[in-house]
């Protein structure tokens, strides 16, 4: 077969994360709501996460992470095809996150799309981006997991705003005729345990001329509500059975696997399913101490730590394990076969030019199409948002 028409393995050629600056530490909450250092971090080994700071979004922690990966892998951002971005805190419905990450890397080429599956949404977003390389479809895809969760954190509820924080990894998969990279997933879901973990995305507007049964959705306003009990048993459960499939898929047992990277949600979970699965802690790569659950980017930020701390070498074969609200959860079997290359600070920064080019050709193009309204004598799709808003047709953004 011709060996363009045969890149259907999907390896894994780059890795990049972002973590925003500001750190907020368990004793820094113990001032906002009643609970402590001790309590916490008993409960779930998190002391600190970060929290993203002004002008940070999820987007641009997003383009941070892939900027990074893109450098590792050595690729330029229009060599690829397909930007995945897993998140459940996109700043809008539409644009997509990954639209914006597309328009900031300035990867013209590259179809852009958000997906939904809470914080196994890296894990799928993986395994899409591998099936489209196995369908010959793409070549060249990063899978970005994005999250600001401190957002949409009811900073009242101390069952969950002690948990979550901000961050973003990437990876960038390239196809290649050699056998390897992402060899099997499992994806599944249980929607008869939504209510268990949830975050209304829509606030309902209201129309009051329909009665009050129309004014809301009912739900505190787009923050996160949890069942934390149950959301722990349900993530014991299945983990134990989801690596045992996923592995049986890729024809591999618990012995062939050198590294597990979990959801990091929660250090007692995995104590649970290592003792199950009677497999040492040391097997499981564990930063949820200092990140604490930062969702869909969870799992592709400890893999970048996991990396710097050299626990991955070629040929080993490498879990990823997500769980989260759907219910859903993930896993998948990478088999691991690239030494991390030298990536020098000038490389890096002499790569950042080209963002800076991309920044310039998105204001040219906005421009343009504010020069063709103008000409054309229709007004511009800032004054008509403007106008509409003044209408009222709107509510204020
Ligand atoms: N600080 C101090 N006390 C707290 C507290 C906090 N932040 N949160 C709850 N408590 C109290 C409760 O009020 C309760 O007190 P009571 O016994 O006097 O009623 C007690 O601690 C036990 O509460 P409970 O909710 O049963 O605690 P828990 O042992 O289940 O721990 C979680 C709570 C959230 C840490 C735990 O359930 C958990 O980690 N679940 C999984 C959540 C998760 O990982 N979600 C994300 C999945 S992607």
């Amino acid at each position: 077969m011709d060996a363009e028409l045969n890149m259907k393995y999907a390896h894994i050629v780059g890795w990049g994360s972002f973590w925003p600056d500001k750190i907020l530490t368990n004793d820094d909450i113990a001032n906002i709501v009643d609970t402590s250092d001790d309590w916490i971090f008993a409960r779930t080994g998190i002391r600190e996460r970060r929290i993203a700071g002004e002008g940070e979004t999820t987007a641009t922690l997003a383009f941070e992470a892939a900027a990074r990966a893109l450098v590792v892998a050595g690729l330029h951002p229009s060599q690829l095809d397909m930007i995945i971005v897993a998140t459940s805190t996109p700043e809008y419905i539409f644009p997509s996150t990954a639209s914006r990450v597309q328009d900031y890397l300035g990867a013209a080429r590259a179809g852009a799309f958000d997906l939904s599956a809470a914080c196994s949404g890296f894990v799928y977003a993986l395994n899409m981006a591998a099936q489209a390389i196995a369908t010959g479809s793409i070549r060249n895809a990063v899978v970005i997991g994005s999250e600001t969760m401190s957002r949409v954190l009811d900073w009242e509820d101390r069952g969950t705003c002690i948990l979550f924080g901000d961050g973003a990894g990437a990876v960038v998969l390239r196809g290649s005729s050699i056998p390897g990279g992402v060899m099997a997933s499992e994806l599944r879901s249980d929607g008869s345990g939504g209510d268990l973990l949830r975050l209304p995305a829509v606030y309902h507007n209201p129309v009051p001329a329909l009665g009050p049964e129309y004014l809301g959705n009912g739900h505190k306003h787009n923050t996160i509500a949890m069942d934390g009990r149950q959301v722990f048993r349900f993530a014991t459960r299945v983990l134990y059975q989801s690596i045992l499939n996923v592995l049986k898929k890729a024809d591999l047992n618990i012995d062939d696997v050198a590294l597990f990277v979990p959801h990091q949600a929660n250090v007692r979970i995995i104590q649970h399913v290592a003792k199950k699965l009677k497999v040492p802690m040391e097997k499981f790569y564990l930063n949820v101490e200092r990140a604490g659950n930062t969702s869909a980017a969870s799992i592709p930020m400890a893999l970048c730590d996991a990396i710097e701390d050299g626990r991955l070498r070629p040929d080993d074969n490498v879990v990823f394990i997500g769980f989260g609200g759907g219910l859903t959860w993930a896993a998948s079997v990478v088999k691991w076969d690239v030494t991390p290359p030298e990536v020098t600070r000038l490389d890096r920064e002499w790569k950042r030019t080209r963002y800076i080019v991309a920044r310039g050709r998105s204001k040219v193009r906005r421009w343009g199409r504010r020069m063709e309204a103008y000409l054309t004598g229709s007004p511009t799709p800032d004054a008509r948002l403007r106008d509409a808003e003044k209408e009222k047709k709107l509510p204020p953004s």
